[in-house]
């Protein structure tokens, strides 16, 4: 079934190829400013904002900020740059969530033009508060002097017990996707840019750390800050700690507190690799350093993209490298989202799919076929549940809903998973010979600008389909961005390795084997291996605890050092009750804090009878997790 809808109906007839969609759509003069080419018509796509960015944009951001642990606040003056994108424009709207703001003063021309009268609407839980600040003809700078709230959702401050060495306290903030407004006031939507500066005082010895290039203590004994190139909100990014360096070539290293730091830095050692696979495939690495950090355990991802320093979460320290598509997939991001970013957070999978897929061709350009393969089926496996519990058939478009209520719906593995495979299946209709340079076309073309999934199609269309028009149907690319579910023409990712472990389990489960098969066949599997042995458990039903018991028993899956494999072995505990590993369930989810892992294991926990004992223990983790995370498991535990 498809959907006819006239955009794309104008788009495959060959023209409108240049609908502005996008607030970066193509440059058309403005019926008022004759006289002024470079003006843009811009639609206001993203309602997760108040901004007027369809009348002013920021340009410019600087922070000047002290850093103050016991009062758990950021405190200082946002000193912000703006240009006219209508000539009547008198009012410049921020958003803000949960900042005390002291005082607004607006200038011109470097001169001040005095305090100013601005207004503040009343707070939604989810936008937080529209700041209006009034502005003269002249006006080209606004002066806000305001201080974060301590419970800032974009910020976590742990305690010095809350960090492994024990000594200094931390802060680190997660923007993503509408917190930066949580840190300073500022235009929160992905599709205005502004570079940014920013001057830090933090308490000695601690580091601080920015997505930006990393300045050196001055005479002060201040630090600043550069990022010359313009980025999204979103991207902002701060750390503070305890934290040292370890270099891994003279552009790239880590950071991390002292305990994780050679191990890291040994795990990670391949990131030069992947640097040159992706530069080869999509073009040059454009925001010169690319450090890693890698933060305390609360920190709710896998990975956060932040521009020149990608943050880490510890539990990819694995030992073995067993966990470092997530590096790949964060430095991916350098060209899909930080480069070319999504208009509004409808279009994630412009960021996520596209990601996910750079990941796998590098994963497969550095370490083979066969564990690219086994990323993609593992991937799959996820996907194919995420589609089954997908609260409605809208949230597994690619093309999100206008009435989608949070971003967070879109982060969701059809983002990510069905966006990637999107673009699998262009690549196999188009062969990498073709493909390949349309994609390192695409991001160069679009560098620093915002994209709308309509602008993708029509690049699309002109770039590749139309000189190929038998690759494939318009129903067949309407099916993977406006239809829900998988479509038909997805990739099948057929992994032999898996299949493999598949039989060994299946055999072993059915009583037609002892099990010393699969025994001896797992001395050489890798994590993915026992990642998907556990995995399709699911497939058989009801396994029951006893089965759980021997295969712990052989096995030793409880306590666990891999938290990928610990999260997927509690999974299967939860479901088939096997009581022996909740000790060290408890353990987990009182140590680690991770959205991925800890989301599930919650609702797992809730959906299996244990709702109580998921309550007890999270009343205990809860004040250790960081306020993304409380906020999700408060809903998934009905708080
Ligand atoms: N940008 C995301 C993290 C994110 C998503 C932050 C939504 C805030 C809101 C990051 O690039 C990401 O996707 N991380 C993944 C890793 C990946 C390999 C799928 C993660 O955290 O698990
Ligand atoms: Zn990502």
């Amino acid at each position: 079934m498809t959907i006819l809808r006239p955009a794309i109906f104008t788009i495959f007839a060959g023209f409108a190829l240049t609908a502005c969609q996008g607030a970066e759509a193509p440059v058309e003069q403005s019926k008022a400013a004759v006289s002024e080419p470079t003006k843009r018509i811009i639609t206001k796509d993203d309602k997760f904002t108040y901004a007027n960015y369809d009348e002013v944009r920021v340009t410019h951001l600087d922070l000047n900020l002290d850093v103050n642990f016991d009062a758990k606040v950021l405190d200082g003056i946002a000193t912000i740059d703006f240009e006219r994108v209508t000539d009547d424009a008198d009012m410049l709207v921020l958003d803000t969530k949960d900042l005390l703001i002291k005082s607004v003063r607006i200038f011109a021309d470097g001169k001040p033009e005095g305090v100013t009268d601005y207004t503040m609407d009343a707070a939604d839980k989810v936008l937080g508060e529209a700041l209006r600040i009034p502005l003269t003809d002249k006006t080209d700078q606004v002066l806000i002097s305001y201080r974060t709230s301590p419970k800032a959702e974009g910020l976590q401050w742990l305690s010095p017990a809350q960090t492994a060495g024990k000594k200094y306290p931390y802060l680190f903030s997660q923007a993503q996707a509408l917190n930066a407004r949580t840190m300073a006031p500022l235009q929160d939507t992905p599709a205005v840019r502004m570079t940014y500066s920013a001057t830090l005082r933090v308490p000695d010895p601690l580091l601080p750390l920015m997505s930006a290039s990393q300045g050196a203590k001055d005479e002060n004994g201040e630090h600043r800050f550069e990022m010359p190139q313009p980025i999204p909100s979103y991207l902002l990014a701060i750390a503070v700690g305890d934290i040292k360096f370890k270099p891994i070539n003279d552009h790239i290293g880590v950071y991390a507190e002292e305990y994780i730091l050679e191990a890291a830095a040994e795990e990670f050692s391949e990131t030069p690799q992947m640097e040159e696979a992706n530069t080869k495939l999509y073009g040059p690495y454009r925001w010169g350093r690319y450090d890693l950090i890698v933060l305390p355990p609360s920190f709710p991802f896998g990975g956060m993209e932040n521009p020149r320093l990608s943050f880490l979460t510890p539990t990819l320290v694995a030992g073995d490298k067993s966990l470092t598509n997530v590096v790949a997939h964060e430095l991916a991001h350098s060209w899909s989202g930080n480069l070319v970013t999504n208009s509004s957070w409808r279009d994630a999978w412009l960021n996520e799919g596209f990601t996910s897929y750079v990941e796998n061709r590098v994963m497969e350009e550095l370490y083979g076929e066969r564990r690219a393969v086994m990323e993609q089926a593992l991937d799959m496996e996820g996907l194919k549940r995420a589609i089954g519990e997908a609260k409605r058939p809208e949230l597994t478009h690619l093309k999100l809903p206008e009435d989608m209520e949070h971003p967070d719906d879109a982060f969701t593995l059809v983002s990510y998973i069905k966006g990637a495979n999107f673009l699998f299946f262009l690549e196999d209709r188009f062969g990498r010979e073709k493909f390949d340079p349309f994609l390192k076309a695409w991001f160069n073309d679009n560098a620093f600008k915002a994209v709308t999934t309509e602008d993708f199609i029509s690049y699309l269309h002109e770039n590749l389909h139309k000189d190929n028009p038998d690759a494939l149907t318009r129903a067949e690319l309407e099916a993977w961005v406006y239809g829900p579910g998988l479509p038909e023409t997805a990739r099948n990712p057929e992994s032999d390795a898996f299949n493999e472990v598949t039989r060994l389990i299946g055999t072993w489960l059915a009583g037609d084997s002892n099990g010393d098969e699969m025994l001896e066949a797992s001395k050489k599997w890798s994590t993915h291996e026992w990642l998907h042995m556990l995995n399709s458990l699911d497939d058989f039903g009801d396994v029951g605890s006893e089965n759980l018991a021997v295969l712990d028993e052989t096995y030793s899956f409880t306590g666990t050092q891999n938290a990928e494999t610990a999260f997927a072995w509690y999974m299967q505990a939860i479901k088939g009750g096997y009581e022996p590993a909740m000790a060290d369930l408890e353990n987990f989810l009182m140590t680690v804090g991770r959205g991925k892992f800890i989301y599930r294991l919650y609702g797992a926990l809730k959906d299996n009878g244990k709702a109580e004992w998921a309550d007890e223990v999270y009343a205990k983790a809860r004040p250790g997790y960081h306020p993304i995370a409380q906020r999700r498991i408060d809903d998934i535990l009905n708080k």
